[in-house]
């Protein structure tokens, strides 16, 4: 990984990390399902106080939720399995790459899901995004 590229994410896990510590204070939780796996009923993202920045994003229910585009509509955003498919490591989304990224071994995908860069070899599953009132779901 380019020091740049590393020294970015160093300030987006800080930012993610807090906006984990907030997010899992907040109405929506962490509420993986029972086996673990992402459970995307449980996601409700309020977008009048979060994900209000291009490149902000949150974890929610082991889905990770990126803002792409500053409008409201599903295509402004995209919401991906949280977890790697090379061994399950949370990833982040470096907005000045437009790639999500693990930290544990440098795999890469795009704002798809698609592996970018390995070890990786699966891509990560893409949920459907819905936004009405402001609040966004995925299924
Ligand atoms: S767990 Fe993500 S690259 Fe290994």
């Amino acid at each position: 990984m380019e020091r740049r590229l590393f020294l970015q994410l160093l300030g987006v896990t800080a930012a993610a990390a807090c906006a984990g510590c907030l997010a899992s204070c907040s109405k929506s939780g962490n509420n993986l399902s029972p086996s673990g796996n992402p459970n995307p009923s449980a996601v409700s993202i309020d977008l009048n106080s979060q994900l209000l920045q291009v490149g902000d994003y949150v974890v929610s229910n082991g889905i990770i939720i990126a803002r792409l585009a500053s409008g409201n509509t599903p295509a402004d955003f995209t919401a991906l399995s949280a977890f790697c498919t090379h061994q399950g490591t949370i990833i982040s989304y470096v907005a000045s790459e437009n790639l999500f990224y693990c930290p544990a071994h440098g795999s890469e995908f795009s704002t798809n899901g698609a592996v970018l860069r390995g070890p990786a070899t699966s891509p990560l599953k893409q949920y459907t995004v819905q936004i009405n009132n402001n609040i966004l779901t995925v299924s």
